[in-house]
């Protein structure tokens, strides 16, 4: 499938916290930063470029955490498209400290969830955050404190819409007594479907569900994958037949693919364009399930 012309607003629209409308399809800033998800990316101006092509192809809602780099995503995003465009939204996500690269350790203090809400807003050059996910429940405190903080963040408008990161339906449960929670970010693929549960929930809910990983980190997007002989049938690339059938699978997925090249963006919005029928994506959800029954 070519990568010229496309449109993310083609994925269709979901409204986040029934308020802010994002086109379905959206990117994630985890990739444009440097190895082990630390320090400045190899290529600085290609990621400003990545960047700076999302509103050109109609994608609207960026996925970072303070953790990227850290900071370095947040940094790189408001570098490459401060002042947003209209319509804009930027979520990004606290809780996890950084000690090294691929090290991550969750910190669910209040006050730290707090300087670090004060910190993406700086960051990011905003009054407010359009949606602060709690990147991780830190089991060392209590889920309440955590929860109440996100609450007294909302009271006190630094933050519009709030959401969860790794939870399951309890925890969703719980945290709902102190905030609606807009959106529940999973790790969610074909091949990964462990929070199949949570994803139903979330679309019973109207809750907005962020797949990670929805290209099993470009493994989806080799040759040799279970998506190959479906990619030869629609003249796609394997990546993009994941896509496809991930945005086709509930009308609450906000998938958000990343990467730090123009190619590899223009390539996975193109997914949208991708007409996947009824019954090829039952045949690759079977297939999928199939895969991760044999892997757990
Ligand atoms: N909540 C959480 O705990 C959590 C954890 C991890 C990630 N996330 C979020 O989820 C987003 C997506 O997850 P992810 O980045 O781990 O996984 P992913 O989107 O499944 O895969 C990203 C990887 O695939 C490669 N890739 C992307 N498009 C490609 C294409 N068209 N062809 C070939 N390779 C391609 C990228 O490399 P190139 O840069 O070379 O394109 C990158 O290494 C992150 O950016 C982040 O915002 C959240």
């Amino acid at each position: 499938m070519g990568t010229s012309h496309h449109d993310a607003a083609r994925s269709g629209t979901f409204s986040i916290g029934g308020a802010l409308s994002v086109n379905r399809l959206g990117f994630g800033a985890m990739r444009i930063t440097g190895k082990g998800v630390w320090g400045p990316p190899a290529d600085h101006d290609e990621a400003i470029r990545t960047l700076r092509r999302l509103p050109e192809l109609g994608v609207n809602f960026i996925d970072t955490s303070d953790a990227y780099g850290p900071d370095v995503s947040e940094w790189l995003i408001r570098e490459a498209l401060h002042p947003y465009p209209q319509g804009f939204v930027i979520a990004t996500k606290g809780g996890l400290t950084r000690s090294g690269p691929d090290i991550w350790r969750p910190v669910g203090r209040p006050e730290y969830l707090l300087q670090q809400v004060h910190k993406s807003l700086r960051n990011l050059g905003v009054e407010q955050i359009d949606l602060w996910q709690l990147h991780r429940i830190d089991p060392k405190v209590p889920a309440d404190e955590q929860f109440d903080a996100i609450r007294s963040m909302i009271d006190q408008k630094l933050i519009r819409h709030a959401g969860l990161s790794q939870v399951s339906i309890a925890e969703i449960a719980v945290a709902s007594q102190f905030f609606d929670v807009a959106t529940v970010q999973n790790r969610y693929n074909l091949v990964d479907r462990t929070s199949e549960d949570v994803l139903d929930h979330c679309a019973a809910q109207g809750i907005g569900f962020i797949p990670w990983f929805p290209l099993a980190a470009g493994d989806l997007a080799k040759p040799g994958s279970i998506l190959d002989t479906m990619s030869g049938k629609y003249g796609a690339h394997p990546g993009q037949i994941a896509l496809a059938w991930i945005l086709k699978r509930s009308p609450v997925m906000l998938p958000i693919p990343g990467t730090s090249k123009v190619a590899h963006l223009e390539q996975n919005v193109a997914a949208v364009d991708i007409p996947l029928s009824d019954d090829d994506a039952a045949a690759l959800d079977e297939e999928g399930r199939k895969a991760f029954h044999a892997a757990s």
